[in-house]
């Protein structure tokens, strides 16, 4: 049987047919800028992180924003460039935090070079990336970036101080999600907008767009923590029980727990004493309680306002194809 087209491919892989000669643009400015004359280990190790591909989701965000309100300008480009990089400098400097061994499917470069490389080359990076934006001269832009640069360092640091704490809910595991992870993905999105000159209740939309999608995709990411495929992932399983982080399939599993459930929590987050089959005994404890289930259903619940917030804008090819990635970042699990 014939399909059409549009049918058979995935919602990320037609924003990416859709914004080609806008992504090539953009990759051609992030390798420009990504370089760097005096100092040989910073395109080294840039080069190791983007050449190794990535999603792309954010900066297509952008560029897809700023068409749906009709942009015409050169600058949708800088600012797609921009939030790449400060993505891209976040990871640099979360692998390090994390103590992460494995990204986009290569080994990290803090396991390749070392800490020290990853947090120098992550902050040249972010400078980069305020370099990258002062060219559009658009104060609003710039206020709307740099906030969410230190939105997403402080998610980073309130998980670090919440991480261990069993008494960690689930209103601060919202609130770390948001900043780490959802300011990006709202930034980019209302700065589409903005830069298009589009009115207040179209930005509105397009960050509450954003900020719901990017709480659903980090809860996904949360879930392939514990269910997914390094192969398909390109990042290591069991991370962040690892790591002792409070994510939501835990916390949900926490909250239920027996007392002998809770003294195996508190034997492996709290006190990090981790051996073998604790990780399988953590994900029996999940199973059982039905919390992988129920985290999905909340990622389908921000997935579902995602979608929502796009549909009061006037249809347009592009918005309907993120209301379907609202779906798509859902659907990754299987
Ligand atoms: C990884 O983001 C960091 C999270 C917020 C979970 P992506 O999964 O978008 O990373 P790349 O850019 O595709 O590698
Ligand atoms: C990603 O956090 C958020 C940032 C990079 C700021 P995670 O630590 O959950 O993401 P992964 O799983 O390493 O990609
Ligand atoms: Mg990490
Ligand atoms: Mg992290």
């Amino acid at each position: 049987m014939s399909m059409d087209a549009a049918e058979i491919t995935k919602p990320h892989d037609r924003l990416a047919a859709w914004l080609a000669a806008d992504m090539e643009a953009v990759n051609t400015l992030i390798r420009e800028r990504m370089a760097s004359k005096h100092a040989p280990r910073i395109p080294e190790v840039t080069r190791h992180l983007v050449e190794a591909g990535g999603k792309r989701l954010r900066p297509m965000l952008t560029l897809a924003t700023a068409h749906m309100c009709n942009y015409a300008g050169p600058y949708h480009v800088h600012l797609a460039a921009t939030v790449e990089f400060i993505h891209t400098a976040t990871l640099l400097h979360d692998d390090v935090v994390d103590e992460s061994a494995q990204r986009r499917g290569r080994p990290t470069a803090n396991l390749l070079w070392d800490n020290k490389s990853s947090v120098l080359v992550g902050d040249y990076l972010f400078s980069r990336s305020f370099q990258l934006m002062t060219e559009t001269g658009n104060m609003d832009v710039l206020r709307i970036l740099s906030d969410a640069s230190a939105t997403i360092a402080e998610g980073e640091v309130l998980q670090m101080t919440a991480a261990q704490d069993l008494a960690t809910d689930e209103a601060v595991y919202l609130q770390v999600v948001r900043g780490k992870t959802a300011a990006l993905f709202s930034a980019a999105t209302e700065v589409g907008g903005v830069i298009a000159g589009a009115d207040k209740a179209t930005v509105q939309a397009l960050f509450d767009y954003g900020d719901a999608l990017g709480i659903a995709f980090q809860i996904v990411d949360d879930l392939l923590d514990y269910q997914g495929q390094s192969s398909a992932t390109g990042k290591n399983v069991g991370d962040d029980f690892r790591e002792r982080k409070l994510t939501l399939p835990v916390i949900k599993a926490v909250a239920l727990a027996d007392a002998e459930e809770r003294a195996f929590w508190s034997r492996t987050i709290e006190k990090g004493q981790q051996g073998d089959g604790d990780l399988e005994h953590a994900l029996a404890l999940l199973h059982l309680h039905g919390t992988l289930e129920a985290t999905k259903d909340d990622a389908i619940t921000w997935a579902t306002r995602a979608k929502a917030s796009l549909a009061v804008l006037p249809p347009h090819d592009l918005r309907d194809t993120l209301i379907e990635l609202a779906d798509y970042v859902v659907e990754r699990i299987n």
